[in-house]
């Protein structure tokens, strides 16, 4: 290769651990600037696995430091040289010279130090690696705060949760029923030797053997098919979606459940609402590339007087935001970039959104409400909470979970993405 893609992946990381920008973004600025296909995934490979494994690696150097490294490129240059040697199928020594040589020039300083650590680490990593399997945040690979609240809520299954949130996971397509079905569309993948299956329960989705760049799809540019988890394509058929109804999608941003729902039942009235104007953008182009319309409005889910025209819905899906815990394993800066206090902010802008959302629900009218996240908080203490609080809410139960309030799937669940909903019909009468 060219170029020396560590520094590059050591660059991108700072954006993220010193700059708090997501990994996607800084991803994206940093991609953009390369040609090199394999270039481009190896430094995609370093900058994700760095993220998901960034505790344990924390760990792991703070053992091989007498003090800490102050220079922030030079701190992500020592990660990134960790994690070629703890995690990627590299030829240590390249990777260990590689990654000596990416020491930029006026921080000759660093070339020792970088050198002295992976050597020493090559040379320990038995006792490390058993030293970090008994430290939990090193094991798990999950910052402190984080480990608590999931054992908190989770008790026994914490780990199983922290081992799929690790994962790479993989990667799933919602095909465009109205542009074909299922299977001609998994014939149309086969013809390209793309390996992939259907999705048992999952109506429109396929499951990709290995993950492909969208373009390698067979009529992405023209819509015929989405990437989207599968468990956010349970969304749509939970609304139970007729003809001529009124629907609005409230945190819609972008589309990703709009499109679905618009593609399902296409002879619905579909309003989308978001507060971010960006996002929006997004969804306008999304909806372009489907051939969908939907009435678009920039407004506030708490404020519905702001940008309500006053007419009630049938159906309303609040895709809540949320601390987005059940799709660590899509974007491992997550686990980097949350804060503990977030979770006390979060819980109650979602009572908001909900409480405002009720007020726009016709009566026998029915709310799905959802979140990407695992936390009880966020999801089954938020219905308990609403349902002591309307008398006109009735939970509509699910199989799967008729014990607890909603359905919660937790992370690697039948392969998904961690996802929780709840169904909440409007009655007449109180409960
Ligand atoms: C989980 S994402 C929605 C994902 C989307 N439903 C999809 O399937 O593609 C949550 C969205 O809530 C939006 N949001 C946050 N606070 C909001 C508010 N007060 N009013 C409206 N939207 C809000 C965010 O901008 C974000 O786009």
């Amino acid at each position: 290769m060219a170029k020396n893609t560590r520094i590059i992946a050591a660059q991108t990381l700072v954006r993220v651990l010193d700059g708090g920008q997501s990994l996607t973004s800084a991803l994206e600025n940093t991609l953009s600037s390369l040609e090199n296909p394999q270039e481009k995934a190896f430094v995609q490979a370093v900058c994700y696995g760095v993220c998901r494994t960034y505790h344990r690696l924390q760990f792991l150097l703070s053992q091989l430091l007498d003090k800490p490294i102050k220079d922030a490129e030079i701190y992500a240059l020592a990660l990134v040289g960790l994690y070629q040697l703890a995690f990627m199928r590299v030829k240590t020594h390249a990777a260990v010279s590689e990654t000596v040589d990416a020491t930029p020039k006026k921080k000759s300083w660093a070339k020792n130090l970088i050198n002295a650590l992976l050597r020493r680490y090559l040379r320990e990593q038995e006792q490390l690696e058993t030293l970090a399997n008994s430290n939990p945040v090193a094991l798990h690979s999950h910052p402190k705060w984080l480990v608590s609240r999931i054992e908190n809520d989770w008790g026994e299954k914490a780990a199983q949760i922290f081992h799929a949130a690790n994962e790479p996971p993989p990667m799933i397509l919602r095909v465009n029923v109205l542009q074909t079905t299922r299977e001609n569309y998994l014939k149309q993948l086969t013809d390209l030797e793309i390996e992939a299956e259907v999705v048992e329960n999952c109506p429109s989705a396929i499951r990709l053997v290995k993950p492909v760049g969208v373009t390698a799809l067979p009529n992405f540019e023209s819509g015929m098919v989405s990437v989207q988890d599968t468990a956010a394509q349970f969304a749509t058929g939970l609304l139970e979606l007729r003809a001529g109804q009124r629907v609005l999608d409230l945190c819609a941003a972008p589309a990703g459940k709009t499109a679905h729902i618009l593609e399902t039942q296409n002879d619905v009235e579909c309003v989308a609402v978001d507060i971010d104007a960006t996002r929006m953008l997004r969804v306008e182009t999304n909806l372009q590339r489907l051939n969908l319309s939907a009435q678009l409005i920039v407004g506030d889910a708490t404020q519905p007087e702001t940008w309500w025209d006053g007419k009630p819905f049938d159906r309303i899906l609040v895709d809540a935001p949320c601390s987005a815990l059940g799709v660590i394993r899509r974007h491992p800066d997550i686990k980097i970039l949350r804060r503990a206090d977030d979770l006390t902010v979060l819980p109650a802008l979602q009572a908001e959104i909900l409480k405002s959302a009720w007020s726009m629900l016709k009566e026998d009218g029915l709310l799905v409400y959802a979140t990407c996240s695992i936390l009880k908080a966020e999801n089954e203490n938020q219905i308990e909470k609403f349902l002591a609080e309307n008398s006109n809410a009735q939970e509509i139960p699910f199989a799967e979970n008729p014990a607890k309030h909603g359905w919660q799937i937790l992370t690697g669940e039948n392969g998904c993405d961690g996802f929780y909903y709840a169904r909440l019909r409007k009655v007449n009468f109180p409960a």
